[in-house]
């Protein structure tokens, strides 16, 4: 039994990267798959459930007010994370995965990047913020990050989303960030971007 409940669906395309779908603030181990399918056909698609639980709504982890982080939570939970992602390596034997993260599932990829950077082999995040005040120094060489952030976006200030990006290539990822004229959620743009960054890696 691994310590998340999850979906999973094997590889069909061995050249593709297995998928970490991390689903926002309300959504659940099902979400993301029809997205991780489009955005890059015959990946692995390893989805797990988030453990806290706000009113209800599954999340990666726990907050004190919209977008006020309780930050020793986002370090224990991107922790048992990464030790998840640990343990269904082993039980599926995949290789590291690309995280694909959405709101709250992006912020806790943000984070594990930070403090378990051998967790990931990359990340998509989208509509990210800082997770943490104040991350360890990660060694992010050889780590594509893509970023789309929202310029209306009314949770996430335009500063905070810069402030990430900047801090992942300081790190040594190599970041592509992309700032779209909407909102909170994801638009068609997203999808484009995030096929067109899949397909540049292969
Ligand atoms: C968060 O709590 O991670 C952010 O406020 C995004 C959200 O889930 O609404």
């Amino acid at each position: 039994e691994l310590s998340f409940i999850h979906r999973y669906e094997p590889a069909t395309d061995p050249n593709r990267p297995p998928l970490l779908l991390l689903h926002g603030t309300g959504g659940d181990e099902n979400d993301l798959l029809g997205l991780g399918r489009m955005i890059s056909p015959g990946s692995a698609l390893l989805s797990p459930r988030g453990k806290i639980l706000e009113n209800g709504m599954p999340r990666f982890f726990r907050r004190l007010a919209e977008g006020v982080f309780d930050e020793e939570d986002v370090k224990f939970r991107a922790n048992e994370l990464a030790d998840f992602v640990a343990e269904a390596r082993k039980a599926y034997g995949l290789e590291a995965p690309v995280a694909v993260g959405f709101s709250n599932g992006a912020n806790i990829a943000a984070a594990m990047l930070m403090l378990r950077p051998e967790a990931l082999s990359g990340a998509a995040l989208l509509r990210a913020m800082v997770p943490l005040s104040e991350a360890p120094k990660a060694d992010l060489s050889g780590k594509r990050v893509l970023m789309t952030s929202g310029a209306m976006d009314p949770i996430i200030p335009a500063d905070n989303a810069k402030r990430l990006a900047a801090a992942l290539s300081e790190a040594g990822a190599d970041v592509e960030h992309q700032v779209l004229p909407t909102g909170h959620n994801l638009s068609q743009t997203d999808l484009q971007l995030l096929v067109k960054w899949f397909a540049e890696r292969s």
